[in-house]
């Protein structure tokens, strides 16, 4: 049962509509921290000129939280809580995705000349890495432990 209720928290990953502002001189989206997402912005880093084929990605954040948006072209994003895989397809500027620390991700299908902006709740911190998917999910199920079976 706990199993079933921890997929379902998988949720607070979600896709975050930002606003619009449509124009015939062209469009505008915004992005302010706290207001259209749920954490401060301590750093902004882009991802571009991705060869056909190649993942980025294939590690979680102990505490790092983040915000994705496809600013140009399209690619998919598979977030893993170690029970339950879901795949976000990002391909407009005015929405983009919120991954919650502690979850697995990959970054694929990138089209040409697409272009993700991803907006960090921490510092650069290579400590903040979990490279191995077999430790994450040892976390998991520790962190899935301490929730559900302490009480
Ligand atoms: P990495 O996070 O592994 O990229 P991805 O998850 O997209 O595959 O980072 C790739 C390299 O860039 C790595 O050597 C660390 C460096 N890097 C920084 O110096 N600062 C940063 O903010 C980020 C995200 C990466």
């Amino acid at each position: 049962m706990f199993k079933i209720r921890y997929a379902m928290e998988f949720n607070d990953a979600n896709i975050i509509q930002l606003p619009k502002n449509f124009d015939r001189r062209g469009n505008l989206s915004v992005v302010e921290e706290i207001t259209n997402i749920p954490f401060e912005i301590k750093r902004t880093y882009w991802i571009y000129d991705v060869p056909g084929g190649e993942v980025r990605g294939g590690h979680a954040y102990r505490n790092n939280e983040e915000f994705i948006i496809a600013l140009s072209g399209s690619f998919d994003v598979i977030l893993d809580n170690s029970f339950v895989r879901k795949t976000y397809s990002l391909n407009r500027s005015y929405y983009g995705l919120y991954v919650p620390k502690g979850i697995w991700r990959q970054m694929v299908n990138f089209s040409t000349n697409s272009l993700a902006l991803i907006m960090a709740s921490i510092p650069f911190d290579p400590e903040d890495y979990i490279y191995d998917y077999e430790h994450f999910r040892d976390l998991s199920n520790e962190k899935l432990a301490n929730k559900y079976l302490k009480h």
